[in-house]
C-alpha cells in the first residue's frame, strides 16, 4: 500500500465487481441504443476506461474538462468549461461518468448546460457519492459506492494531482494534508 494512505475504504476487487455490476444496468437501460460516454477529465478517467469495457451497445467516447466557481458563500458560481465536447449531441442519448458526486454543483450546472443542446436524454453515472455533503439539488442515475464525508484519493481521484494511479480507493493519512 501506499505510504501516504491510512486505509483502504474500496478495494480493487471490489471496485471491479461494481463497475460490471453498473455496465449490466446500463446495457439493460440503453438496449437498442446508441450512447455518447462522456468521461469527465481527470478524475474519471480510469472508471471511465474500465466501465465502457463492458458495455455492449454502439457508443463513442467524448472528454470535457469542467470547474464551478465557488466564489464566496452561497453556490450560484458559474460552470467552466476548460475543455469542451468534440461531438454535436442533439438527438443523441448521453451518459456523463464522473468520479465522485460530492456538492453535486459541478454536475448539476453541468447537466443544465448541456441539456440547452437538446440531447435525447442525459444521465448520469458516478463512481462514488457523498450524500451527506449535497447542496445542489441532484441525484446519479447510476452510483457504485455511497461514502462517508472522508476525503478519498485513488482510482482517478487525487490529492493536489497526486494518487490518481492507485488501485484502489483510499483515505489519506492527516499529515499529507499539512506538509504538501
Ligand atoms: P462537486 O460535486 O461539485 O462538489 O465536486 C465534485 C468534484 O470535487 C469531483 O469531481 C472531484 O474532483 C472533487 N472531489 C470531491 N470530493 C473529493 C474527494 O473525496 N477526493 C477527491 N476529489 C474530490
Ligand atoms: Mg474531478
Amino acid at each position: 500500500m501506499n505510504n501516504n494512505i491510512d486505509h483502504v475504504l474500496i478495494t480493487e476487487e471490489e471496485i471491479a465487481a461494481k463497475v460490471k455490476e453498473i455496465a449490466e444496468q446500463i446495457n439493460k437501460d440503453y438496449a437498442g441504443k446508441e450512447i455518447i460516454c462522456v468521461c469527465i477529465l481527470k478524475g474519471a478517467v480510469i472508471f471511465f476506461g474500465n466501465l465502457v469495457k463492458n458495455l455492449n451497445m454502439p457508443l463513442s467516447f467524448d472528454f470535457m474538462v469542467v470547474s464551478s466557481y465557488e466564489s464566496g458563500t452561497v453556490s450560484s458560481g458559474q460552470l467552466k468549461i476548460k475543455k469542451d465536447l468534440e461531438q454535436d449531441i442533439s438527438g443523441k442519448h448521453v451518459l456523463i461518468i464522473e468520479d465522485i458526486l460530492d456538492t453535486g454543483n459541478t454536475l448539476k450546472k453541468l447537466k443544465e448546460e448541456l441539456t440547452l443542446r437538446n440531447p435525447a436524454s442525459i444521465k448520469l453515472c458516478s463512481l462514488l457519492d457523498k450524500p451527506s455533503r449535497r447542496t445542489a439539488d441532484i441525484e446519479c442515475d447510476y452510483t457504485g459506492f455511497e461514502i462517508p464525508d472522508e476525503f478519498v484519493v485513488g482510482y482517478g481521484l487525487d490529492f493536489d494531482e497526486k494518487y490518481r494511479h492507485l488501485p484502489y480507493i483510499g483515505v489519506l493519512k492527516p499529515e499529507c494534508y499539512t506538509n504538501n
